[in-house]
């Protein structure tokens, strides 16, 4: 059995295909970073025509490098249904609805996010329940306890700046293109830890929810009143001194509430996914408190991370697997779900 998986929701175009016998078999992707970088974020309407350019060509590639066939060998076609961009997901829904239905067989709408909590299955990895998940990316901050597949409970969530958003704008601040969390990560790395002292938000109330906007004020004030209202004036050492406090409050801040959801939901494993989880701080950090406790900390490959198609073949297949859940595959409407609950799954 083979499931074909289309992910769209943002600003990567991804295909991938996973055979239930031998795991993942292609696993490609389209990055346009390069076209939304001279904006400093993604622009929805660029994301959206750039999926329809790279969908048709990387489909092929993804079947002829798996050297299958789309109407002899795939079962059915997983896609990103939400949450996202509505313009992004329109065009990975109705390419996959369009496909499932030219083969006659099942198109099985996928949540981004639970696809990214699951991800570790795609490398046969089955982390023990209950776990927590801390979901950290351009477009979420979330602590998510899994009791089981499909049972999810949200635990914290940001009420504002999603902290990949918080690294992109601060970068911004500071000169650095986008996207800016690698970029700080760099410049950081000569800064001098203890020349500023940023807030950790809400880490001294009770809760799980983060905030990251106050903080990137903080670091606007702090360097209007460096330079005297001209941030161009900066020397190197000082945006380097900057970065580090920033990415400092960061780590230290998705550290101590990743530790308090896993003692609050008596977990003993974290799984860390989105880009932000890349961040070596962070996972070093992680890595080392959570040992301390005898708690271990999970990452996904750095391709399962960050965006990808094949998490959502991961999930498709299990769906496929559990029978249930598959949408009248004649059906010819097209729904996406640009905000779209973890619980209302
Ligand atoms: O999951 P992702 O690739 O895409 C979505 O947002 O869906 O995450 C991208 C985010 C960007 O905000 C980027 O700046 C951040 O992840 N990021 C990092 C690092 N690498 C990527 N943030 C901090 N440190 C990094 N090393
Ligand atoms: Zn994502």
């Amino acid at each position: 059995m083979h499931v074909l998986g289309i992910e769209s929701s943002c600003d990567e175009t991804a295909v991938a295909i996973i055979s239930e016998a031998e795991g993942l078999l292609v696993n490609k992707l389209y990055s346009q970073i390069e076209l939304h970088s001279p904006y400093g974020g993604v622009v929805p309407e660029l994301a959206s025509r750039d999926h329809i350019r790279k969908l048709g060509p990387l489909l092929q590639e993804t079947l002829q490098e798996a050297n299958l066939k789309l109407d002899k060998d795939i079962d059915a076609i997983a896609y990103t249904s939400g949450p996202g961009l509505m313009g992004a997901l329109m065009v990975g829904a109705g390419f996959a609805r369009s496909l499932a239905w030219s083969i006659n067989k099942p198109a099985i709408a996928i949540h981004h996010m639970e696809a990214h909590l699951l991800a570790p299955l795609i490398e046969s990895i089955s982390p023990e329940f209950p776990y927590v998940a801390l979901l950290v990316s351009g477009g979420h901050t979330l602590l998510v306890k899994i009791d089981a597949i499909g049972r999810y409970r949200i635990l914290g969530e940001s009420i504002d700046d999603a902290v990949g958003e918080a690294f992109d704008k601060t970068a911004q601040m500071l000169g650095l293109p986008y996207p800016g969390g690698p970029q700080i990560q760099q410049l950081a790395m000569q800064g001098n830890a203890k020349r500023f002292n940023f807030p950790r938000p809400m880490t001294d109330r009770p809760g799980l929810d983060f905030s990251f906007s106050g903080l990137k004020t903080h670091v606007l004030n702090t360097l209007k009143d460096l330079s005297e209202n001209s941030l161009t004036k900066l020397d190197q050492q000082t945006r380097a001194d900057v970065a580090c406090a920033f990415e400092d409050a960061v780590v230290d801040t998705l550290r101590i509430k990743s530790l308090r959801a896993l003692e609050q939901s008596n977990a003993n494993t974290l799984v860390v996914a989105g880009g932000v989880g890349a961040n070596k701080k962070l996972r070093q950090q992680l890595k080392e408190k959570l040992a301390k406790r005898g708690m271990q900390v999970f990452y996904p490959a750095a391709e399962f991370c960050t965006d990808n198609a094949a998490m959502v073949a991961q999930l498709g297949l299990l769906r496929l697997q559990d029978s249930s859940c598959c949408e009248e595959q004649n059906a010819l409407q097209i729904n996406v779900r640009p905000r779209w609950s973890l619980e209302a799954i």
